[in-house]
C-alpha cells in the first residue's frame, strides 16, 4: 500500500508546535522593527544559475532542483543571500541608504539528517548594503544578539565568534602566501575545530608542504581570543594592512562594548564560514555548551551585488536557523506552553437559542474578541466542559427563560461566579471583563 509521509528532513507543524515557532519569529520580527530594519520577501524559485558559484560548492551540492515545464533550470531557494542582492540591485539608486532589510521565509537544502538539521527550514535573515565601514557590522551582531536575548537567552546560553577574512589574507600574504594558496588555507581553516592538525592536509594535498614554523604561526593565530591578544601577534609584523585592518577591529569591538554587549561576542578567527562570497568580517553564534550546530551566521559581502549585475554595493548580513534555535529554547526550558484560549465560549439551550447566540457571537468577534461554541447542539454539562477543557475565560448562557427577559448569564470561568447583563449591553460587560 502506498504511504503518504513526509518527506524526509521536512517537517509537519500541528498547532502546538506552529504556535512555538510563530513565537519565534514574533520576537525577531519586534528586534528587526526595534533597529529600524524594513521586511521583503522574494519568489521560492529562482533559476538555479543564481546560486551556481554564486553560494558556493557545499550549498550547489545541496540544492533542490529540477527543469521545468519550459525547459528552465531552477531551484528551491537554499539561502536569501543571492536573491536579495539582486531585489536591492535593481533599485539601488531609487532606495534610501542605509538599505536596511529583513525577512522571515523557507529555505531547502538537500542535506544528511542530523539534530537541527533539515532539509526544509525558516532564517530570519537581515542584510545592511551602502555601508563600507564596520559600523554595519556593528549594527548587525547588535540585531543579532537582540533576536536571541529577545527570547530570553543570555549570555550564559549562547556567544557570537567573530572572525575576518580580511585579516586572515593579510596574515598568510605577510606569511609567504600567495593568493590562491591563501583561499586553500582558509578552506583548512574552516575545517580545523573539527579535525585539528588533519585539516592542514587539505592544503598539504593541493599546496604542498608547509614549513613548521608557518603552520606554527597559523595555530597560534587561531588560539587568539581576546583583543589585546590581537593586538600583540600583529604587532609582531610590519605588514601596513594588517596594522590598518587592526583599527576596524577596535571599532567594531568598541561599538559593540559601549552597547552593552561585550559579554556576547568573542574574537574567534576559527571562523571562517563556508560561503563562497564573504570578503570581510564573518561571525557565526553559537550556544555555549557547544552541544549545537551553529544557531546563526554572517559576514560582509561587498562584491555580491555587483557580480549579480547590479551597482558596487557593500553588504553585510546574517541569517539565524529556526532548528537549532528552537532546540536551544527547549534545553533551556524557554519555549512558553502558547496555549491559544478562547476569551468567550457561548453556552446554548437550543436551536432557537443558537439564532440568538450567533448575532451575539457575531458582534464580539467584529469587536476583536476570540469566540467559540458548540457547532452542535450538547447538553450544557458538556458545553462547559468543554468551554473549561478550551480554557476559556468567559462562558455566556443562552437560556430560553433569560432570552426572553432580554438578557444573559456571564460566568466567570476561574471564580465560577455568574451575573446576569441585559444583551444590549453583553459587549460592554465582556470589555470590562476582560479588561479587569
Ligand atoms: P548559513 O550559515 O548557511 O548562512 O545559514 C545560517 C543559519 O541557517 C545556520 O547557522 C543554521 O542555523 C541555519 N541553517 C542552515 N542550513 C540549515 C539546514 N539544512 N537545516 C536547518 N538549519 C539550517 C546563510 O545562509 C547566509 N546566506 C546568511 C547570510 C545572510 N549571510 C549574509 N546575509
Amino acid at each position: 500500500m502506498a504511504s503518504f509521509q513526509s518527506l524526509p528532513g521536512f517537517r509537519e507543524f500541528y498547532p502546538e508546535s506552529l504556535a512555538r515557532r510563530n513565537h519565534l519569529f514574533r520576537c525577531w520580527r519586534q528586534s528587526a522593527h526595534a533597529y529600524g530594519f524594513l521586511e521583503y520577501d522574494a519568489p521560492v524559485l529562482e533559476s538555479l544559475d543564481l546560486y551556481k558559484a554564486k553560494s558556493g560548492d557545499e550549498i550547489e551540492g545541496q540544492l533542490f532542483s529540477f527543469t521545468d515545464k519550459g525547459g528552465r533550470e531552477v531551484a528551491l531557494r537554499p539561502e536569501m543571500t543571492p536573491t536579495v542582492c539582486r531585489l536591492v540591485g535593481a533599485k539601488a539608486n531609487a532606495l534610501k541608504r542605509p538599505i536596511k532589510w529583513f525577512s522571515i521565509v523557507d529555505f531547502f537544502r538537500y542535506e544528511r539528517m542530523q539534530k537541527g538539521r533539515g532539509r526544509c527550514f525558516a532564517q530570519f535573515n537581515a542584510d545592511i548594503f551602502g555601508e563600507a565601514g564596520p559600523e554595519a557590522e556593528i549594527e548587525l551582531i547588535g540585531l543579532l544578539v537582540q533576536c536571541l536575548r529577545g527570547l530570553g537567552l543570555t549570555a550564559d546560553d549562547f556567544y557570537v565568534r567573530l572572525s575576518d577574512r580580511n585579516l586572515w589574507f593579510y596574515y598568510l600574504e605577510a606569511l609567504g602566501f600567495d593568493a590562491d594558496q591563501a583561499r586553500g588555507m582558509l578552506g583548512a581553516i574552516d575545517k580545523f575545530e573539527r579535525l585539528g592538525d588533519d585539516a592542514f592536509k587539505i592544503y598539504t594535498d593541493a599546496h604542498g608542504e608547509l614549513a613548521a614554523d608557518t603552520k606554527g604561526r597559523i595555530v597560534e593565530f587561531l588560539g587568539i581570543k581576546t583583543l589585546p591578544q590581537l593586538e600583540a601577534i600583529v604587532g609582531q609584523s610590519d605588514s601596513v594592512e594588517l596594522s590598518a585592518r587592526l583599527d576596524d577591529w577596535r571599532r567594531v569591538l568598541g561599538g559593540l562594548n559601549a552597547m552593552g554587549l561585550a559579554a556576547f561576542v568573542t574574537v574567534d578567527l576559527g571562523v571562517v564560514r563556508g560561503l563562497a562570497y564573504y570578503t570581510g568580517f564573518v561571525f557565526e553564534a553559537f550556544d555555549r555548551k557547544g552541544d549545537l550546530r551553529a544557531l546563526a551566521g554572517g559576514g560582509r559581502y561587498d562584491d555580491l551585488v555587483g557580480k549579480l549585475g547590479g551597482p558596487a554595493l557593500p553588504a553585510v548580513g546574517f541569517a539565524i536557523g529556526d532548528m537549532t534555535m528552537e532546540l536551544l529554547l527547549e534545553q533551556r526550558g524557554l519555549l512558553p506552553n502558547l496555549v491559544v484560549a478562547p476569551d468567550v465560549y457561548a453556552v446554548i439551550a437550543g436551536a432557537e437559542e443558537r439564532l440568538a447566540a450567533f448575532a451575539d457571537i457575531n458582534l464580539l468577534r467584529a469587536a476583536g474578541y476570540r469566540v467559540d461554541y458548540p457547532l452542535r447542539e450538547l447538553g450544557f454539562g458538556k458545553q462547559f466542559k468543554h468551554a473549561a477543557e478550551l480554557g476559556a475565560r468567559i462562558a455566556i448562557i443562552y437560556g430560553g427563560e433569560e432570552l426572553a427577559r432580554g438578557v444573559v448569564k456571564l460566568r466567570d470561568m476561574n471564580k465560577r461566579e455568574e451575573v446576569e447583563v441585559p444583551r444590549s449591553q453583553m459587549a460592554e460587560a465582556v470589555r470590562d471583563f476582560l479588561s479587569a
